[in-house]
């Protein structure tokens, strides 16, 4: 019995899988090859009592092959009325799925031109947190912010949603009038009275890469073409961290050719944004936690600046070539840094990072069904694109490059990037097509460098290569000679902290010997870790609490879990907290009281981490 009704049951569900596999790829329902989207106009109005945006979206359209319908992503949002060229017609929506929300199929011929579509936003639409004034720095106006890389641009907006798919975009924003509104476009800098502003986005940019903020801000100018948007109270401090932001642009463009995107601004969002920064054209988001008081942690800002070349003018056409955003993006800043700060600086920051890879890399191949993602080329399709977020597009990305420049040399690898961003400027670029880039520009012209670096294994096996570097760091081998003497006598007062930079600090607390409850005490007596205010300091110092149940620290730590929604410090608090029962109870405490004011971005990750 039970076997004859489960060949039709498995028939079925063999169809419903090739109809998804034939229907979705590259995590967009777009019919992208028939229909090309060129422009997008938006006028909304943003409202912090329903939260909502609510308006229209017009979309101009190029029918290549006379194809009948356009199809658009949306996902959680009301839609009301499609019209084409002014007229009002009927639309369908496709089965609602949970990782790319639905198709919106509308009506059009050979001579459609504009699709205009009438729509709301839900509360809970996952790229958007409305935000209550507690959860800002000055405590006195909400706050609205957009995530939308890598496919939540539908939450918000209607459109194809999908990285190899550009468009411009124009926006008429309304907003309460003692607020302001920024995009990533051309942007004002101060308030107007009417509550209404106008923004121009005239480069073409994936949909990944619109994103929207209003608050009450202020704009501090950094030099010729920067500067800083903050909330009143901490702009001073935000100016400040920033000082060097114009000579990253200038130092920037001299490696790599001319920066494309006119301003480069950034803006300091509140606590809870769930990611380090986004590289937001012409406006990158960041999270305050970078704001140290000590400019240790701008490498952030280097980062996100990389992006304007490789990401936002080179961009990866599916989420399977994500690290050629991100991989060049992190070779790409510590170029910037080692300009302006030195080579040993830079490679200091370089083998932290080392350390953390192999532990990553450690981790993921010990685990059969995360081996694959260590591969640099991924196989999201069908998964979740944030699936792909791990060390391995960052670390082994840069890793990759580096050793690139090892074999062929600094200048020739210079002069090879410089034209790889000029040739493919606001074009996308995928895996396949790098390669061939790099054989016929770089590898061709030398069969050693190519056998030596053996991009295949990089690129397509798991793990790390053999011929991955190991590093050293003059700075940190400093701090490992210090641990050697404090393993020796667990005394705190042999260790020699000056001139301790905040990544002395993290390779000191990374590298130290397991320890019990009563060392922990001592080095928080010694060293005051606990009511520290560098955020990426108390992350790995509670981590250790967790694992050494140091209590005293928990306080803070439960703190620090309800003020600060950045995924990369939350995860592995979490994560450590669930390694025993009672730490799993108190995991599960900790979220429920503090999981509304995560970003979405941040509880999906840790629902699935809890279990819930
Ligand atoms: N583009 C990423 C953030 C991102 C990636 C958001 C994928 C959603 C999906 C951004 O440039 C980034 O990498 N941010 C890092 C900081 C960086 C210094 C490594 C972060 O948020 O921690
Ligand atoms: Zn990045």
């Amino acid at each position: 019995m039970k076997q004859i009704l489960a060949v039709p049951l498995l028939a079925g569900m063999f169809l419903t899988a090739c109809k998804k596999e034939m229907k979705v790829k590259n995590h967009t329902y777009g019919n992208y090859d028939a229909v090309q989207i060129r422009h997008i106009s938006l006028d909304l109005k943003v409202d912090f009592e329903t939260k909502s945006l609510s308006g229209s979206a017009i979309l101009d359209i190029e029918n290549k092959q006379s194809a009948n319908q356009v199809i658009l992503d949306h996902k959680n949002m009301d839609i009301s009325e499609v019209q084409v060229d002014g007229k009002k017609v009927g639309f369908e929506i496709g089965e609602y799925d949970t990782v790319l929300g639905s198709a919106l199929v509308i009506p059009i011929d050979d001579s459609s031109k504009k699709v205009q579509v009438f729509y709301k936003t839900h509360p809970d639409a996952e790229a958007l947190q409305w935000l209550s004034p507690e959860q800002t720095n000055d405590k006195k106006n909400p706050f609205l912010f957009s995530q939308s890389q890598a496919i939540l641009a539908r939450t918000w907006i209607p459109l194809m949603d999908a990285p190899a798919i550009r468009f411009t975009y124009d926006a008429k924003i309304s907003v309460p009038n003692h607020l302001m509104a920024v995009m990533s476009a051309s942007n004002p800098t101060g308030k107007n009275k009417e509550g209404i502003y106008h923004f121009h986005q005239d480069k073409p940019i994936p949909s990944y890469l619109m994103a929207i903020a209003v608050g009450d801000f202020q704009f501090h100018n950094l030099g010729r073409n920067t500067g800083v948007y903050a909330e009143p109270g901490m702009l001073d401090k935000c100016a400040w961290e920033f000082a060097d932001m114009q000579s990253m642009v200038d130092n920037a463009e001299a490696l790599y050719g001319p920066y494309a995107w006119g301003r480069y601004d950034v803006l300091v969002l509140p606590p809870s944004f769930p990611f380090g920064g986004m590289e937001n054209p012409v406006l990158t988001f960041a999270t305050p936690t970078i704001i140290a008081g000590d400019r240790s942690l701008v490498s952030l800002v280097a980062h996100e600046l990389a992006h304007s070349w490789s990401g936002n003018l080179v961009t990866n056409e599916t989420w399977n070539d994500f690290w050629l955003n991100e991989g060049f993006t992190v070779y790409f800043e510590q170029r910037i840094m080692e300009k302006l700060y030195g080579f040993d600086y830079a490679e200091m920051l370089t083998t932290l990072a080392r350390g953390e890879l192999q532990h990553t890399v450690d981790d993921m191949m010990a685990d059969p069904e995360q081996k694959n993602d260590t591969k640099l080329f991924l196989e999201l399709d069908g998964r979740n694109p944030d699936d792909g977020v791990t060390d391995i597009a960052y670390e082994k990305g840069r890793f990759f490059l580096r050793s690139i420049e090892k074999v062929v040399g600094r200048d020739n690898w210079d002069t090879f990037l410089k034209n790889y961003f000029k040739t493919h400027a606001f074009q996308t670029m995928t895996t396949e097509k790098f390669i061939a880039y790099l054989n016929a520009n770089l590898l061709d012209k030398n069969p050693e460098w190519k056998s030596k670096i053996n991009y295949e294994e990089w690129i397509f096996q798991p793990g790390l290569p053999s011929n991955c570097e190991s590093m050293k760091s003059k700075e940190l081998e400093r701090v490992s000679k210090s641990i050697e003497i404090y393993k020796t006598d667990k005394n705190p007062e042999s260790i020699d902290t000056s001139g301790y930079t905040t990544h002395h600090w993290l390779f000191f607390l990374r590298n130290l010997p397991a320890l019990h409850a009563t060392d922990m005490q001592k080095l928080d007596e010694r060293f005051g870790f606990s009511s520290g205010g560098n955020s990426e300091i108390l992350c790995d110092w509670f981590v250790l609490s967790v694992r050494y149940k140091y209590e005293p620290a928990y306080e803070a730590m439960k703190q620090f879990l309800g003020h600060v929604g950045r995924r990369k410090f939350l995860l592995p608090i979490y994560k450590e907290l669930i390694k025993t029962p009672e730490g799993k109870e108190m995991a599960k405490a900790i979220f429920k009281q503090y999981q509304s004011g995560y970003h979405a971005v941040a509880v999906n990750t840790l629902k699935e981490l809890l279990g819930e």
